[in-house]
């Protein structure tokens, strides 16, 4: 796999997953648009929204007006959890599809777990709205080991990949193990830590070395071991920063001294958000 330009992508499953998108998570109206058709003009050929996100309408508007093909741009939507159940499901896909002004999406994702709706119902209906052509691929987001493992003994179509809270802060191994081990993509939200990247010394230090911002450290840390990043800005000058992280590689000790700064409480990304229970 090359990964010398911004469109370098992964394979999983069949699905082939370009290593940098755009995150969209807060970009609203006008200011959505225009940042998502910077992006598709820039290079980025991948926009990760969400039903909750509120921006699937505009996400669709940046893409017509990049005049970028749609079958080259890579969309991922998520379903929130209130709509787990079966019928639901089916009818939430469809009005992504409606706000999006698209036919299909290329990954639907499960948003959060939902521990209230039986997960084998709900990956049935997943599965459903894949073979019914609403979704060319289905994953998952913010499963834990155990869940993975559930996942994937329970769907009938191949789930290509799971979104987490994925950067240098934070130990996400295991989960990376098990995604690995089913030939599941990882995902990386908040990959430079919601900002937080910009301001590590030691990010900075080995950004230095390479003529890097430390946000290009951070994301090169992440696309170096085939994690695909969606880094979100609001900041049409910050695109091409983060795009720029392909052109340079980090060596081996740079790698491990980037792991070491995982911290037990490096999770930025509350669960409670997402009204977490017991999840397993
Ligand atoms: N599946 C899930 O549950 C889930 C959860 C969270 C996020 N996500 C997805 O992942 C995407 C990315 O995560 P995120 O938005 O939480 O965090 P992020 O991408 O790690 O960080 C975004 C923040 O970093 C700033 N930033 C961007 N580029 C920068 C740079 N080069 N230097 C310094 N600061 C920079 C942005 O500010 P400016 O706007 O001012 O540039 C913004 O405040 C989301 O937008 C969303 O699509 C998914």
């Amino acid at each position: 796999m090359s990964t010398s330009t911004p469109v370098a992508s992964v394979e999983a499953q069949g699905a082939r997953i370009p290593l940098l998108g755009l995150g969209t998570w807060e970009l609203r109206g006008r200011a959505c648009t225009r940042v998502v058709e910077q992006a598709l003009r820039l290079g980025y050929r991948h926009v990760d929204t969400a039903e909750i996100y509120e921006n699937e309408r505009e996400v669709g508007e940046g893409l017509r007006a990049s005049g970028i093909k749609r079958g080259e741009v890579f969309i991922t939507t998520k379903i929130w959890p209130t709509h787990y159940a079966p019928h639901e499901l089916a009818r939430a896909a469809r009005d992504c599809l409606v706000r999006l002004r698209l036919s299909e999406v290329d990954l639907l994702l499960l948003h959060w777990p939902n521990p209230q709706i039986p997960l084998s119902e709900t990956l049935g209906a997943l599965c459903k709205v894949k073979r019914d052509g609403l979704a060319r691929n289905i994953g998952v987001s913010n499963f834990t080991v155990a869940l993975i493992e559930q996942a994937v003994r329970a769907a009938s179509e191949p789930l290509v990949c799971n979104q987490i809270e994925c950067h240098p802060f934070l130990d996400q191994s295991k989960v990376i193990a098990a995604c690995r081990r089913h030939h599941m993509a990882v995902v990386a939200y908040s990959p430079i830590a919601r900002g937080k990247a910009r301001d590590d010394e030691l990010l900075q230090r080995i950004g230095a070395a390479h003529k890097k911002t430390a946000a290009q450290v951070c994301l090169r840390f992440l696309v170096q071991q085939d994690i695909v990043v969606i880094p979100r800005t609001s900041k049409v000058e910050r695109l091409s920063e983060n795009a720029a992280t392909f052109d340079f590689g980090l060596s081996e000790t740079e790698m491990a001294q980037i792991a070491a700064l995982a911290r037990p409480g490096g999770r930025i990304i509350d669960w409670a958000f997402a009204g977490r229970p017991q999840w397993d």
